[in-house]
């Protein structure tokens, strides 16, 4: 492997060392080119550009792999739970039977949250989507921990808002719901595993006793196991670019939430769904729909496909699309929605338009179709998204710190006028 590339600019040349991961991933480090050559480097949406070393995912778009701190997740969602998972990315190894056990304790004691965050909900219209309620929630945390914004915090204090974080997003993100639904508010239970305390706050009702089905709290498990992390994706670069300011891990995962709410990211569950409803709207006939999404001048695109990294296949997508008819076929139910899910993923699959553009079913394409068999509706699909998403969340966020690495602040190339003088009002046209 070369040591580094030689850049010749302007008759002159410089070195960019060559770094390369375990993976055998490569770069060069341009750390110095501003500094070196006056130069810097312009990669709209950062395709081509590493923003940090991490040891906690590792994807390969090519091959389809996604590892979490080594693990595949295809071992981790048939053998682990979330919690352990969580706390594999979170502190780097699985545990042993007394840290998990401690873990989960820890998290159960803090799923309550302060009597004045229900007086919060109360000021939200019920029609507020639920991820604004969960961003403003999370943020809101800050002031009931205002320790919590310090930027020098033990290693206990910062395990202490780890454990909280955890905690009170399966309680605050069960009450968006219940708020939505105009329901009572149910408190989280210390009887319970995080994975059907959560179904408990969602879908008790004080007029009727809910019943835990283990293959809801299997699927949910394997759910957010799947989304959990994935490397520097957009709502994880987000907090880690907040965090960078010495912001809080409340306030940094807070920013997390609304990128992840974007169409483009995570809220591409809710889209999808939204999709196939349409179709099934309009007679469920999805030769119509995939002749439209082939037509250049039709704005019809399918929701849930293809991917910005995996070039061939995203392996959750393989992973949830089993667990969707394993739910379905232990449940009974049959959902239109699905056949029409499986003939689209059919014709991306077949279809030759559909393979050279590599737009194959992601992660967002079936969760949706589990969600909604497990009574989850579709506005609060990207709140599952980021009850997933956190651990790993908080793992980016913690390694940025422990790294002490720098303040984000990317350069631009300005494009806007050259210097002019200022023209008085009554001078203007
Ligand atoms: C994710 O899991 O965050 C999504 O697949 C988006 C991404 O990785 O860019």
């Amino acid at each position: 492997m070369a040591e580094s590339a030689e850049l010749i600019l302007d008759g002159k040349s410089i070195s960019l060392p060559v770094i390369e991961g375990t993976e055998h991933e490569k770069a060069f480090d341009i750390g110095k080119l501003r500094d070196q050559t006056g130069y810097v480097t312009l990669d709209s949406g950062y395709k081509n550009t590493g923003a940090t070393k991490s040891a906690i995912t590792f994807l390969d778009g090519e091959e389809g792999i996604l590892r979490y701190r080594g693990y595949p997740i295809e071992q981790l969602a048939e053998q682990s739970s979330f919690i352990e998972v969580a706390y594999l990315l979170i502190y780097g190894k699985l545990p042993t039977q007394a840290e998990l056990d401690n873990f989960s304790n820890q998290i159960t004691k803090h799923t309550l949250v302060h009597e004045d965050v229900r007086k919060i909900f109360d000021g939200f219209p019920s029609a507020a989507h639920p991820m604004a309620i969960l961003s403003s929630l999370i943020c809101s945390l800050t002031a009931f921990y205002p320790e919590s914004v310090s930027p020098d915090l033990s290693k206990e204090d910062t395990d202490l808002n780890v454990i909280r974080l955890m905690a009170k997003i399966s309680t605050i993100a069960a009450w968006t719901y219940k708020n939505n639904m105009g329901h009572p508010l149910n408190y989280p239970r210390n009887d319970l595993d995080y994975c059907s305390n959560f179904l408990y706050m969602m879908f008790s009702f004080p007029t009727e006793k809910y019943d835990i089905d283990p293959r809801i709290v299997s699927a949910l498990n394997k759910l957010l196991i799947l989304h959990a992390d994935h490397e520097q994706n957009c709502s994880t670069s987000t907090v880690r670019l907040v965090g960078s300011a010495n912001a809080s891990l409340y306030g940094s995962v807070s920013a997390g939430i609304n990128a992840l709410w974007g169409p483009l990211h995570g809220g591409a569950n809710q889209e999808v769904l939204e999709m196939l409803q349409a179709i099934q709207k309009d007679g469920g006939d999805t030769s119509k729909f995939i002749a439209k999404a082939k037509d250049k001048n039709d704005s019809f695109r399918l929701m849930g496909f293809g991917h910005r990294v995996y070039k061939n296949f995203d392996p959750r997508a393989k992973i949830i699309k089993k667990a969707a008819d394993d739910v379905l076929a232990a449940l009974g139910i049959d959902d239109p929605l699905l056949k029409i899910a499986q003939e689209l993923e059919q014709a991306a699959l077949t279809d030759e338009y559909f393979i050279e553009r590599k737009l194959y079913p992601n992660v967002d394409f079936y969760s949706g179709i589990i969600y909604r068999a497990i009574g989850i509706p579709t506005e609060m699909f990207t709140v599952m998204f980021a009850l997933g998403r956190l651990p790993g969340w908080i793992a980016q966020w913690k390694e940025m710190r422990e790294n002490k690495e720098p303040i984000g602040r990317p350069r631009q190339i300005y494009t806007g006028e050259t210097e002019r003088d200022y023209v008085s009002i009554d001078a203007r046209s």
